[in-house]
């Protein structure tokens, strides 16, 4: 056995000899049940004291490492084994936790997150074919451009890019958003806009400020997972107003502002999250009459602006604003990579002062080499670049999912109308019951995420989302055709 001694270090060579045993095992080298050189062979062929091969077998004992056998020598351990068997022995409390979690854990719990998380977790793990929206296509992900980006930022900052930061957000990306919401339709000041670590962190900070136990918050049924779990744990009263094929129903989210206080409406009206449909502009402005009509604040989510097959944009609700009353939400997450955890929100100069005091209460601020890096990225005509590449990406994976629907699923069936995102709909006929689907075609080798993950409340039919940004083509195919020789079965 050859293991690397450094005389001069300052640790004691029997940790030397430990710490080099301990990492071969970790690495495998050593199988378990490896019989260890005799200490007085291992002194020899590393020219150190007998007692320091001794002690160092005697602490890799201690820590479970090795075993040994009374005049047999001493034997590797199985590494899964020491992991459970030995210093991580103290985390596996057997203090019960039971009637110490929080409302606001009991409220979280039951939110589809975490199924979503739990089905995430699968995906990573093995060679499914999964049309769930998380699963992105890694391959796509603009890493040069990036890493360019990344380099140029510190060229051009320094090490200011290393010190602390305004909660705010980074005062050169603050400006340029100013210009970059102008594109989305949107006048805005840098001083309405923060930056926050995605999406998600927006939401939960939001609803800090404005929801009580108790408050009422619309919410589209179905919509995104993650905006209900904040709500949810909010203790907020969600309320699901039905969608059609261009989005919310005017008519029955009116029918419930008669009968009820409304404090929020939370809305995703460009490729809405689980359906894929976007609310055309007249239904927008009518939206934003409505939620003015009864003072109800609007938590707008542009998610994937620019993600439109053919490049033509929508114009957010944000943009018939005309009290202050819609809090926009847009993020980088969908269009560059998710990884990146960086959203803005636009809103009233005091809302945006008490929203950067909760905001520092959760992370103080936004990674600020990350948001100097994004900057880069954008004015340096990457993100442009990015967007052309990933529309055209997919409008070809929605040409295949639409193709290979009409060639294996039931008639009967029917799916959303998308003209951009990562995914659309799919309703099943004949009762049959998406959950039942995912059951089957989970043991063949694909998932997916049924109604259930998106419901704030009960919702009468049976469908799932399709997500295909994260596919290439050949899978797509293969995935519809084995969802739909199964439905063959079902129905
Ligand atoms: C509607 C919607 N909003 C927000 C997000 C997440 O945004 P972020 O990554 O910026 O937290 C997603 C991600 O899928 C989404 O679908």
């Amino acid at each position: 056995m050859i293991l690397k001694l450094n005389r001069d270090a300052k640790a004691p060579l029997y940790i030397q000899v430990k710490k080099g045993i301990e990492e071969l095992i970790k690495r495998d080298l050593l199988k378990p049940d490896t019989k260890l050189p005799s200490t007085r062979e291992l002194s020899g062929s590393l020219g150190v004291s007998r007692n320091t091969i001794i002690q160092a077998y005697e602490q890799l004992e201690v820590e479970g490492y090795v075993y040994s056998g009374v005049g047999r020598g001493t034997f590797v351990h199985e590494y899964g084994k020491i992991q459970h068997d030995s210093g991580y022995k103290n985390h596996s409390s057997k203090f019960s936790f039971k009637g110490y979690f929080s409302t606001v854990w009991a409220r979280s719990y039951t939110s589809a997150f975490l199924s979503l998380e739990k089905l995430w977790e699968v995906n990573s793990n093995s060679d499914l074919i999964s049309f769930e929206s998380d699963n992105m296509d890694q391959t796509h992900f603009p890493a040069e451009d990036f890493k360019d980006s990344f380099l140029s930022a510190f060229r051009r900052y320094g090490t200011s890019l290393l010190g602390a930061g305004s909660s705010k957000g980074f005062p050169p990306l603050l400006d340029y958003l100013t210009s970059f919401m102008a594109r989305r339709g949107i006048q805005v000041k840098a001083e309405n806009i923060l930056i926050s670590s995605g999406i998600q962190q927006g939401l939960s900070i939001i609803g800090k400020l404005f929801i009580d136990p108790g408050d009422t918050v619309l919410l589209e049924n179905l919509t995104y997972p993650g905006a209900l779990s904040v709500f949810r744990s909010l203790q907020a009263n969600c309320i699901g107003v039905p969608l059609d094929s261009d989005g919310i129903r005017l008519d029955v989210m009116e029918n419930v502002l008669r009968r009820r206080k409304v404090k929020i409406l939370y809305t995703i009206p460009t490729f809405q999250n689980p359906l894929g449909c976007t609310l055309p502009a007249e239904r927008r402005q009518k939206l934003v009459e409505l939620c003015r009509r009864y003072n109800i604040i609007i938590i707008e989510d542009d998610y994937a602006h620019e993600l439109s097959f053919d490049g033509k944009q929508m114009l957010p609700l944000k943009s018939w604003d005309e009290n202050g009353s819609i809090l926009y939400m847009g993020s980088f997450s969908e269009t560059l990579f998710p990884g990146i955890r960086l959203s803005w929100i636009l809103a009233p100069g005091e809302i945006i002062r008490k929203l950067s005091v909760l905001k520092k209460s959760t992370d103080l601020y936004t990674n600020l080499i990350l948001q100097a890096a994004v900057l880069e990225f954008l004015q340096r005509g990457f993100f442009d670049k990015q967007l052309k590449k990933k529309r055209n990406l997919l409008k070809e994976r929605n040409n295949v999912v639409l193709n290979a629907l009409a060639r294996y699923f039931p008639a009967g069936t029917s799916r959303s109308n998308v003209t951009g995102g990562q995914f659309l709909w799919v309703e099943l006929p004949g009762g049959v019951d998406a959950v039942d689907l995912l059951i089957k075609s989970r043991q063949k080798g694909v998932v997916f995420a049924p109604d259930r993950f998106f419901s704030v409340e009960e919702w009468e039919k049976s469908g799932f989302q399709i997500a295909y940004g994260g596919i290439d083509e050949e899978k797509i195919w293969d995935g519809i055709k084995i969802l739909g020789n199964i439905l063959a079965g079902l129905s």
